[in-house]
């Protein structure tokens, strides 16, 4: 599977198996993970074999279950790194498709479990992703016109179409999609995030913007 088909097979999964995950692509996902942090000073990390984030005592966190394994989105405090966290974690959560496994951001509903990760100076845990083998699939959210996303002088090139398609496949905040793109002079992409009440559209701009590039292709145009 490619990571644009990935995109298209892609939907939230809230409720897991007990199945594990195998311990080839665990070592697939760790090398990943070391990667993105040495390439963008984030401070992510797998967390397996967990169940309480998602079920404590009398709770039961939002709509999920059998949550067991699961990213920890950590890294500095600004807007620039929930950019990043968005930007690198959707492609965790491709690369986790790709591998026959299914994901879920999850912005609130999960308990931080101390002594299962840790923080350097100046970090904070933006968000998990549950990751595992999800009971079904997941379902196609809801799709708007592609026109309400872009501002574009005339008809947009083949390839600008291409990346606003994959930007609307992807997950978002309630999906709330509270992002805008605007082409330049035919090879200049600008990005806005939109006002939301629920915040998080700084993350999901960088997850958005992952899609876009992957369906675009970065050779096509560069960011503004
Ligand atoms: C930053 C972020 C935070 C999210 N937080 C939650 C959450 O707390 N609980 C939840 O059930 N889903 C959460 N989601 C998943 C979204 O609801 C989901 O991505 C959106 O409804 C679109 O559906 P899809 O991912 O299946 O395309 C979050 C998604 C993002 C990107």
């Amino acid at each position: 599977m490619t990571e644009l088909e990935a995109i298209r097979a892609r939907h939230s999964v809230r409720k897991y198996t007990d199945k594990p995950i195998e311990t080839t692509k665990v070592a697939t996902i760790r090398v990943a993970i070391e990667n993105i942090n040495a390439e963008s000073g984030l401070n992510i990390q797998l967390v397996l074999d967990e169940p309480k984030a998602f079920s404590s005592g009398m709770w039961k966190y939002g709509q999920f279950s059998g949550v067991k394994n699961y990213f920890v989105m950590a890294g500095p405090k600004c807007n620039e790194a929930e950019e990043k966290i968005g930007y690198y974690g959707e492609k965790l959560v491709l690369l986790a498709q790709t591998l026959g496994l299914n994901t879920c951001w999850v912005g609130l509903t999960y308990k931080k479990i101390p002594g299962t990760f840790t923080l350097r100076d100046g970090d904070i845990v933006h968000c998990v992703i549950a990751l595992g083998y999800g009971t079904i699939p997941g379902v196609q959210h809801p799709q708007k016109p592609m026109e309400n996303f872009y501002e574009a002088d005339g008809i947009p090139p083949q390839w600008f179409k291409d990346g606003m398609e994959a930007a609307l496949l992807a997950p978002t905040a309630i999906n709330q999609q509270k992002f805008k793109f605007i082409l330049h002079d035919g090879n200049k992409v600008e990005t806005k995030t939109l006002f939301s009440m629920a915040g998080y559209t700084n993350i999901d701009l960088g997850i958005v913007k992952y899609h876009f590039e992957v369906a675009a292709g970065k050779e096509n145009f560069t960011w503004l």
